[in-house]
């Protein structure tokens, strides 16, 4: 038996147990898996009294100067300490369950899982997955190249941050729209999001009180069946981000630069979604995004992740290109644009594992087409 299996059995048979347990579990408990990976993972550092195995001062002193973090009181540095502390411990469950991937400290690391759901995340809960409305047609999938990145074609902007507020939504769908443009024009044109925070309110049809909300949450889909009532989306420069949905719809459709001609829903299958990609550009995914927060770096691939999706991010790409300990060699994976900065993740990129819905990110996906926007 290999060094990988072992562990993996463990893991694998605790999983098992915990299984008969998760039928119990009420929805609202999954708002957070944690659980879940603290039953997996009830290691003997889960305590209170060996903090000083992690180092956690030093570690804390690190985290502060890096981020410029600073605390109004003393109570509250108090607490952030403690929260900072409870996320040492988390990364560390993380890396048992997540091992082809880097977990650790960062610029999250003083937030509760729920502070950080609130805050940096923003996707609309969607009780049944997408139906058939829109469906995109099946794509031939035999000639597709074996690895791909539409930032080596010029059609992804720079990475951007939503800032804290829940409109990650936004940045998912100009992404999208952003690549579809680019093949449509050949222009790469940065879009607006705040467009999107301040005037989308669109519905989604089949859910009941899902209503594209800026800073508290919406649906990428919904995002492109605004732009497709309203004419499109102005320019990032023309219509600047401020990470805050406090000010009125400033609208102006004589600046619209990019204009959705139609969009629809891909498959749960990673062929098709790999061939939408090539074919269509960036695609605007939803993702459970529990493992994000303590993300460093590698290919994300945990044993358990939810697949109730919390975050909208853009699939740009795939590889498949050794990255890892030769135990987990060649294990394919999507490349993932998030919008939380260049000082997250490699470079404000994420990479997961391709092959099985991994925290869903195969469940909700969507492509979109631009039609050349005359400039009034
Ligand atoms: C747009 O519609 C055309 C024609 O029905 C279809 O072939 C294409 O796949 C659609 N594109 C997207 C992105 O939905």
């Amino acid at each position: 038996m290999d060094r990988f299996s072992l562990p993996f059995l463990f893991l694998f048979s605790l999983l098992l147990l915990s299984s008969a347990l998760v039928s119990t579990v009420t929805s609202s408990d999954l708002d957070d898996d944690e659980p879940l990976i603290r039953q997996v993972v009830s290691s003997d550092d889960d305590g209170d009294g060996n903090d000083h195995l992690l180092n956690a001062d030093h570690h804390f002193s690190v985290f502060k100067s890096k981020f410029a973090k600073t605390y109004a009181t003393q109570e509250e540095h108090d607490y952030r300490f403690g929260v900072f502390k409870a996320n040492l411990r988390r990364a560390k469950r993380h890396q048992v369950l997540d091992p082809s991937a880097v977990h650790g400290v960062t610029k999250f690391s003083d937030l509760t899982p729920s502070e950080f759901r609130r805050q940096f995340l923003g996707l609309n809960r969607r009780i049944r997955l997408p139906s058939d409305a829109h469906k995109a047609p099946i794509l031939p999938t035999n000639d597709l190249p074996a690895d791909f990145d539409w930032r080596d074609h010029g059609a992804v902007t720079g990475v951007k941050d939503q800032g804290s507020c829940g409109s990650c939504w936004s940045f998912s769908a100009t992404g999208a729209l952003e690549g579809a443009h680019f093949l449509a024009t050949g222009e790469l044109a940065s879009l607006s999001e705040q467009q999107l925070v301040d005037c989308d309110h669109e519905c989604d049809p089949e859910e009941h009180g899902a209503c594209d909300s800026g800073c508290s949450g919406g649906l990428m889909t919904t995002a492109f069946e605004y732009t497709l009532k309203v004419g499109g989306l102005e320019r990032e420069k023309d219509y600047p981000y401020t990470g805050t949905d406090r000010g009125a719809c400033k609208f102006d459709r004589t600046k619209v630069v990019a204009s959705v001609s139609n969009f629809s829903v891909v498959a749960i299958d990673e062929d098709q979604i790999a061939a939408n990609l090539v074919k269509n550009g960036p695609l605007a995914v939803g993702i459970n995004a529990v493992f994000m927060q303590t993300y460093i770096k590698g290919v994300s691939c945990p044993y358990i992740c939810g697949k109730h999706l919390d975050h909208g991010v853009l699939l740009v790409g795939y590889g498949s290109a050794g990255y890892a300990p030769i135990r987990f060699k060649e294990k394919p994976y999507w490349i993932i644009k998030n919008s939380w900065g260049e000082s997250w993740g490699e470079n404000g990129y994420y990479k997961i594992c391709k092959g099985h819905n991994i925290c869903g990110v195969d469940s909700m996906v969507s492509t979109v087409a631009a039609i050349h926007a005359t400039s009034q």
